[in-house]
C-alpha cells in the first residue's frame, strides 16, 4: 500500500480521541487542552452513560465529528430504534456488533433511512460493525463463544456479512486491515484501536502498530486513547501523532 500524503487537517481528521472518562467535567479539561484541534471525538459508553446526548450535541456544536461507541447488539427492532435515536442526534459515526446478524444490521440502515427521510438536514452517520473485540482471544473465541475455526476466518465472515448489510466499515485490528481490505474492497472503512507511537505504553492492548505504520497498512481512521489522554501534555502528544502522519 503507497502512502498517502496528509494534509494537516486530514491527519487530524484521522485521529478519533477515544474520551474515556467517567463524566463530561473530566471530558471537558481534555477538549481544553485539545482546543482547536480538528480531530475525531469518540464517546463511548462510559461517558454516553454518564454525560447522554446533551455532551454528545456540544461536541457537535463546537464542530467535532463524533464516533459514537456503543457497540448496539439487540433484537433488530431495538437496534434499529437505536440507530434512529443516534442518527437524529447528529452522531458522524456509530456501530453495532455484526454477531447480531444481518436482519440486525439491516434494521440499523433502516433506523438511519428513516431518521434521513424524517429530516433532511440530517446528514447520514457512517455504520461500522464491530467484528471481534481485539480483548478476545482465540481460546476464548473457540471455548466459550463457540465459534471454530481462526480469528481471521472469523473476522472475515463478519466482515462480509457487514458489507452485505449495507454497513460501511468494521472496527478491526490494524494488523487485520489489509485483510479487510483485500477481500471487501478498498472503498469499506477500517477503524483501528491499538495504536501506540513508538516508545509509549502499550497497556492493555496486544497487537498494536504506530500511527505511520497503521496509516501505511491502509486504515482510515485510528482510534487512540492513552497516549494522548493520560499523556503529560496531551496537545503535544496528538500534535506529534498528526505530525508524525503528515510525514510518515
Ligand atoms: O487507550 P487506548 O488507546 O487503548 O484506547 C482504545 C480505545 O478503543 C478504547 O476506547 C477502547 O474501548 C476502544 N476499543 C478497543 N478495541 C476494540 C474496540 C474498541 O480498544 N476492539
Amino acid at each position: 500500500m503507497s502512502v498517502q500524503t496528509l494534509s494537516r487537517e486530514q491527519a487530524a481528521g484521522k485521529v478519533m480521541v477515544a474520551l474515556d472518562y467517567p463524566d463530561a467535567a473530566s471530558a471537558e479539561k481534555l477538549l481544553a487542552a485539545l482546543e482547536g484541534i480538528p480531530c475525531y471525538m469518540k464517546v463511548g459508553m462510559q461517558l454516553f452513560y454518564a454525560a447522554g446526548p446533551d455532551f454528545v450535541r456540544s461536541l457537535k456544536q463546537r464542530g467535532y465529528k463524533v464516533f459514537l461507541d456503543v457497540k448496539m447488539h439487540d433484537i433488530p427492532n431495538t437496534v434499529k430504534g437505536g440507530a434512529n435515536s443516534v442518527t437524529r442526534l447528529g452522531v458522524d459515526m456509530f456501530n453495532v456488533h455484526a454477531a447480531g446478524g444481518r436482519d440486525m444490521m439491516e434494521a440499523a440502515m433502516d433506523g438511519v433511512d428513516e431518521a434521513l427521510d424524517a429530516d433532511s438536514t440530517l446528514a447520514r452517520p457512517t455504520v461500522i460493525a464491530v467484528t471481534q473485540l481485539t480483548s478476545t482471544s482465540l481460546e476464548m473465541l473457540n471455548d466459550e463463544i463457540g465459534i471454530l475455526g481462526t480469528m481471521e476466518e472469523a473476522v472475515k465472515r463478519y466482515a462480509l456479512l457487514a458489507i452485505a448489510s449495507g454497513l460501511d466499515g468494521v472496527v478491526a485490528s490494524p494488523h487485520e486491515v489489509t485483510l479487510v481490505k483485500d477481500f471487501c474492497g478498498p472503498t469499506f472503512q477500517t477503524v483501528t484501536p491499538g495504536i501506540r507511537p513508538a516508545g509509549v505504553d502499550i497497556g492493555d492492548q496486544s497487537r498494536v502498530m504506530t500511527p505511520s505504520e497503521a496509516l501505511q497498512a491502509g486504515t482510515d481512521y485510528m482510534v487512540i486513547g492513552r497516549p494522548i489522554t493520560k499523556a503529560a501534555d496531551p496537545r503535544a502528544a496528538i500534535e506529534s501523532i498528526i505530525e508524525e502522519l503528515i510525514k510518515p
